[in-house]
């Protein structure tokens, strides 16, 4: 896409990116993903703020040189080292030679040991300021693990915008506008929830930690490294970091995750589904993990308050693919949900100690003894699962 001018300083030059399949090799990309980067041209100096993926950054230079002229950047500040926005540091040194990366102290350590880059750099302290010429200042605000330890925003403190790096960013790539005013933003939210859950998900104590220390200062504009640019929707982006970094759930639905070989196990997701149904609980999700993408499984436990999870065992431990999801919310320190467990098995019970292992280290109570099935779910265990989900409605609705 073209550069675009955000205001009278502040310009887009950051790129979309519709082929790769899996960010960071793992999470899906149906609608790609955009690698935000500004331009800020001061009346003395002009400054990149975080670069693109190595493959764009010819685009990138295109962009640069489209507002700059021959006139070199006099700065590239990085909030944020991971290699989707750090990959064209090496071209645009050699695009720019006479331009100094500014970044934190464990910034500066990644960039020589990424790029081989330690001349010509400036170190930045927490709090400490940058001048671009009158009326242009630069405040650097230090914010590890969000997501990576050297994380730090910049704040240009006369337009009260905040670059925020991956904080506020979401999946999706830019179809043409680039400031959320200029478009329909409906389908960037979910894609955020998506963004956070499955990358950022595992740092909300630094998020909440980041969020209060920023949490005085006024903010017009924010401009993430992903996703649109926030002007009319702050309110709501942030409220949804907090909410999500705090792991307060976003509503009373329920995520049903289960495992399956043979229609057993989901016999018994069907049946806990139908009495939550009847019990008035109306947004219900149900994954079969060996269908969809753990990405989204993990956005939609992030989102609902209620959880169910039901899993045969196999070869005398959990069903992998439910397995993973288990690690995932564990690893995330996902709490604050109303849990229930199903397990399955032909002769060897594994899956619900598996499950409930891993549920004592998320801090999580679940609402009953968990549904132990032997074989074939007859109807007694149906009715088990039915009266225990019976038992969950009552805490949602
Ligand atoms: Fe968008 Fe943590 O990189």
């Amino acid at each position: 896409m073209k550069a675009a001018e955000i205001s009278g300083k502040v310009h887009y030059i950051g790129v979309n990116d519709r082929v790769t399949h899996k960010f960071e090799g793992m999470w899906p990309l149906p609608a790609g993903v955009s690698y935000n980067s500004y331009l800020l041209v001061g009346s003395d100096k002009a400054a990149i703020i975080d670069g693109v993926e190595s493959a764009y950054a010819l685009e990138q230079i295109g962009h640069i040189k489209a507002i700059l002229g021959d006139r070199c950047p006099d700065y590239l500040i990085i909030n944020h080292m991971e290699p989707d926005h750090s990959g064209a540091i090496a071209l645009l040194m050699q695009a720019f030679p006479g331009m100094t990366v500014v970044g934190n102290a464990i910034t500066l350590t990644q960039v020589e040991g990424y790029y081989g880059i330690n001349d010509n750099v400036l170190a930045v302290k927490d709090g400490q300021e940058l001048s671009l010429g009158e009326g242009t200042t630069l405040k650097f605000t230090l914010t590890p693990m969000v997501h990576w330890p050297e994380t730090m925003v910049t704040y240009l403190q006369e337009e009260k915008t905040l670059f925020s790096g991956d904080a506020f960013g979401c999946f999706g790539a830019l179809n043409g506008a680039v400031v959320d005013s200029d478009m329909d933003t409906a389908r960037y939210f979910p894609e955020m929830l998506r963004y956070y859950s499955n990358i950022v998900g595992r740092y909300g104590m630094f998020v909440q930690r980041a969020l209060k220390k920023l949490a005085d200062v006024e903010i017009d504009v924010i401009c993430p490294t992903h996703g649109p640019v926030w002007k009319s929707r702050i309110a709501e982006v942030v409220d949804l970091y907090d909410k999500l970094s705090s792991y307060t759930p976003l509503d009373n639905g329920v995520t049903i995750v289960y495992g399956t070989m043979y229609g057993n196990t989901q016999r018994m997701a069907e049946a806990a589904a139908e009495a939550l149904a009847r019990e008035g609980v109306r947004d219900i999700e149900m994954f079969n993990c060996s269908v969809t993408d753990l990405s989204h499984i993990l956005a939609a436990a992030f989102r609902h308050r209620g959880l169910i999870i039901a899993a045969p065992t196999y070869s005398d431990g959990l069903f992998p693919p439910v397995k993973a999801f288990v690690e995932a919310i564990a690893l995330r320190g996902l709490k604050n949900r109303e849990v229930l467990v199903f397990g399955s098995h032909t002769w060897s019970q594994r899956a619900i100690d598996v499950i409930n292992g891993h549920l004592e280290s998320i801090v999580a109570e679940p609402v009953a003894e968990a549904v132990n099935n032997r074989q074939a779910p007859g109807q007694k265990v149906l009715d088990q699962c039915r009266e225990k989900a019976c038992l969950l409605a009552a805490r949602l609705v």
